[in-house]
């Protein structure tokens, strides 16, 4: 089977209800926090992709078991830094950013020596935002520059660390919230806003945590050396894998779609506070709170008059892994639109801003850009015809994903490659394409 797929034609109408993939943040603090704890979690709903299945397999290679049974995947844990890893063992985060952090955080109090490896993209992003902070709690780390492989051996000699997140990356906030939990005494935390997630898994497992949300950043407290019990957890739906449908919805012609409970955290929904301001209509509907996250099902229909948006820096955060579909709407809005202080895209598991500039010049959108600024000059009569091809962008998931989108609302002849990246986050997507009439080759 070729690892790329042709659309050479734009989705028709359709009326539909889906449920789109669980949520691969949730999944993955889900199985860490499980194998901390004491006793058996069991975890229903697990996304089952790459990502997450690289984490099961990282507490598998830390001696920790697991099993599935049924729709339900049991982790025994034996508290904190239960970890019984033979020396010397490698890890292999393949392309999670949030798996490579989030474990190594968790071997700060590790007697071995374990190696933390991960695949091409991953091996060129950025550890340093990390292992600055391990290193300060006390942990050895040995790595040449900035990257992966890192080498961690832990130390039962950890002091409790004062960190300043200002990126606003819920994964360096949430890594030094893990390796306070292995940390004698309180660490203190002043974080740029970014999702919650794992304050709020805290909260639910009674870990003492204090936090004070102040109107740019969050102050957390974490007191360390606390076991914690056992839990049940079921994962909701993705936001970041819905709103790839809800772009589709939004830029077909005709079309409805409701999206079957999905997590509605207010720290990640900043694609649709962005595209309401944009003109768009998505509704909320049936919202409830489970153990401190709120989900909803999601509707949204179709919207001609779409318009411009100048986009406060402070939503970026909350929509950081959607720019790519935001920057598509604007695309096909009217007006200039303004997107500010977008270096974190860069960050990515692909250079994100680059390609969504390069994308969008390919398309033949204007786009102006200074720095991390860009300006989209947005056609709402946008209708492709030519041939287009999507290759070479590291084997992202989400790019891949928007590349689908584009060609099947606006057109032209796509061949677009590396199908096999949607494993990673969303190994659903292609089916739900299908199921709503996408003509996929
Ligand atoms: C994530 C945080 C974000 C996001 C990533 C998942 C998380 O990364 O892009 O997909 O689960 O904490 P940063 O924290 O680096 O912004």
């Amino acid at each position: 089977m070729p690892n790329r797929i042709l659309i050479n034609k734009k989705i028709s109408q359709y009326k539909k209800k889906i449920e789109v993939s669980s949520d691969k943040s949730l999944s993955i603090r889900a199985i860490l926090l499980a194998s901390q704890a004491v006793g058996k979690s069991k975890l229903s709903n697990l996304l089952e992709s790459e990502d997450v299945i690289n984490a099961l397999r990282a507490i598998k290679k830390l001696g920790i078991k697991y099993k599935k049974k049924g729709k339900t995947y049991e982790i025994q844990g034996y508290g904190l830094n239960g970890f019984n890893p033979k020396n010397n063992s490698v890890v292999d985060a393949g392309n999670s950013g949030t798996l490579g952090r989030l474990i190594l955080s968790l071997l700060v109090r590790s007697k071995k020596k374990i190696k933390l490896i991960g695949d091409k993209s991953l091996s060129k992003r950025d550890f340093s935002r990390i292992t600055k902070p391990l290193r300060n709690f006390g942990a050895n780390i040995k790595s040449k520059g900035n990257c992966l492989p890192v080498e961690i051996q832990g130390t039962n000699f950890l002091r409790p660390i004062n960190y300043f997140e200002s990126k606003g990356s819920a994964q360096c906030k949430s890594a030094v919230m893990l390796a306070a939990l292995n940390t004698h005494g309180v660490t203190k935390i002043k974080a740029k806003k970014s999702r919650n997630h794992t304050e709020l898994f805290f909260k639910f497992l009674k870990i003492p945590i204090k936090i004070i949300n102040e109107k740019k950043y969050d102050l957390i407290e974490v007191k360390g050396l606390q076991q914690y019990n056992c839990f049940n957890y079921s994962i909701p739906g993705d936001i970041s894998s819905s709103a790839f449908f809800i772009v589709l919805t939004l830029l077909s012609e005709n079309s409805e779609l409701i999206i079957k409970k999905v997590n509605i955290n207010e720290s990640r929904i900043g694609i649709i506070n962005i595209l309401n301001k944009m003109n768009a209509n998505i509704i909320f509907k049936n919202i409830k709170t489970y153990k401190g996250e709120k989900t909803a099902d999601i509707y949204v229909k179709s919207k001609s008059k779409l318009k411009s948006i100048n986009c406060s820096p402070k939503l970026n955060s909350s929509a950081i892994d959607e720019f790519l579909v935001i920057f598509l709407v604007a695309a096909k809005s009217k007006g200039i639109s303004i997107f500010k202080d977008l270096g974190e895209l860069n960050e990515k598991e692909s250079p994100r801003l680059d390609i969504g500039v390069q994308f969008l010049k390919m398309i033949g959108i204007k786009v102006e850009r200074k720095m991390n600024d860009i300006k989209i000059y947005g056609n709402p009569n946008l209708i492709l015809k030519n041939k287009y091809s999507l290759k070479n962008f590291l084997k992202d998931h989400r790019v891949f994903m928007m590349g689908c989108v584009a060609a099947l609302t606006l057109g032209g002849k796509w061949e677009i490659h590396d199908k096999d990246s949607i494993n990673t986050s969303f190994p659903k997507f292609m089916n739900i394409l299908k199921k709503l009439g996408a003509k996929l080759n």
